[in-house]
């Protein structure tokens, strides 16, 4: 079987990383035998926006659309908008596909990478299932008022009930698969609406699933905990801007942004689902191989497991473990002075000899 893989390297480090993680991909499929990924690059981004005017071609969307998966490295270059490379791009590309499950592993496979000393390392090991789709990022709101002193701007949260169920429904059935907990957290207290409703469709679906053991917390709890005791928890599942802050918290125990991958799934897989890391283009680091490409990697593995290959994705993540255990191909951004190609290397020799 082949599988089509649309590339979007991006700005800054964007394309250094995913460079690794295509290497890596390759050798994955080339010694398995049964199957091939043929990928094929699109030059989207900030500087593509610089000379075209946009961040994507109009038709953009209907040149993804029959593609297997989209793998993207990170867009955003000084001099273009935050919010416009993020919203013309990357949140057109999760909206149009329905990607509204945003996967966020948080697992620390080293205590060298963790600044928390008072835990074990298999005691942060977690899921987070962010909704990826509406909630606070549903892009609704108005200025009101633009006589200065009078200004009000609003932003409004959209909690749809279709929204809403589908991603806890998502999360509850993971949870099942995986035997473990399910927290949820929200805010209820504080947003009156929002979060209330979040919490009744939370119980509602949760009588499906009297199997699954079950917790709540609110937001700001949860953040306490997560640092004080990861242990707590297993599977979470959360609202965009929960999830969005949570997963940050998360990168910070388990390694930072260079070791942070995200998932943006179409569960019914009628469009393609995208895999990226979580870090941004970097322009600090740019251009000088110094980008650690394991966050990119890791959502390779992402990959793998969203397609079936469950055993190589696990396989890649025990060679992120031995890397940060032999530390001579740790990037700077963790201590080391390996260059981004080495740490591709390093996991194609160590596939080849195993
Ligand atoms: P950033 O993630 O690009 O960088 C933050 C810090 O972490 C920098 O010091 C950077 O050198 C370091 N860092 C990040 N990834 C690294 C890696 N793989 N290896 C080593 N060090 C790494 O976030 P920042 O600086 O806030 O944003 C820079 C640009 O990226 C902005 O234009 C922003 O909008 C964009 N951005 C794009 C994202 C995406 O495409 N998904 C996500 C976050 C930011
Ligand atoms: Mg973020």
């Amino acid at each position: 079987k082949t599988y089509h893989i649309a590339v979007i390297p991006g700005d800054g480090i964007g394309p250094e990383v995913i460079n690794e993680g295509v290497k890596v991909l390759k050798k994955v499929a080339e010694l398995d035998g049964r199957f091939e990924f043929k990928f094929a690059y699109f030059p989207w981004g900030c500087e593509y926006y610089s000379k075209h005017g946009k961040m994507m071609d109009d038709d953009g969307i209907e040149q993804l659309k029959n593609f297997d998966a989209i793998y993207l490295g990170a867009v955003g270059y000084p001099g273009v908008p935050d919010h416009i490379s993020l919203w013309d791009l990357l949140l057109k590309i999760r909206k149009s596909f329905d990607q509204y499950v945003n996967l966020r592993p948080i697992t620390c496979l080293s205590e060298d990478v963790c600044p928390l000393k008072h835990v074990k390392k298999e005691d942060i090991d977690m899921l987070i299932i962010r909704e990826n789709s509406e909630g606070e990022y549903a892009g609704a709101g108005d200025w009101l008022f633009k006589d200065k002193k009078e200004e009000v701007v609003l932003q409004t949260g959209v909690f749809s009930r279709k929204g809403t169920e589908r991603i806890i429904r998502y999360a509850f059935e993971t949870a099942r698969k995986a035997g473990k907990a399910l927290t949820s957290v929200s805010k209820g207290n504080a947003l009156n609406y929002s979060m209330v409703f979040w919490d009744q469709i939370f119980a509602e679906v949760g009588r499906e699933y009297p199997d699954v053991e079950t917790y709540s917390y609110l937001v700001d709890a949860a953040s306490m905990f997560m640092v004080q005791q990861p242990k707590r928890f297993e599977i979470v599942v959360t609202s965009n801007l929960f999830g969005d802050i949570l997963t940050d918290l998360g990168a910070a125990l388990t390694g930072g942004l260079g070791l942070a991958a995200g998932a943006n799934i179409n569960p019914e897989r009628k469009y393609p689902s995208m895999f990226e890391p979580v870090h941004g283009s970097a322009p600090d680091i740019s251009g000088q191989g110094k980008a650690n490409p394991l966050a990119s990697i890791w959502s390779a593995s992402q990959m793998l497991d969203f397609f079936g290959f469950e055993e190589h994705s696990k396989r890649l993540i025990k060679i992120i473990e031995k890397l940060l255990k032999e530390t001579e191909c740790l990037t700077p951004d963790m201590g080391g002075n390996a260059l981004t190609g080495d740490v591709g290397d390093f996991f194609v020799n160590i596939l080849e000899s195993e």
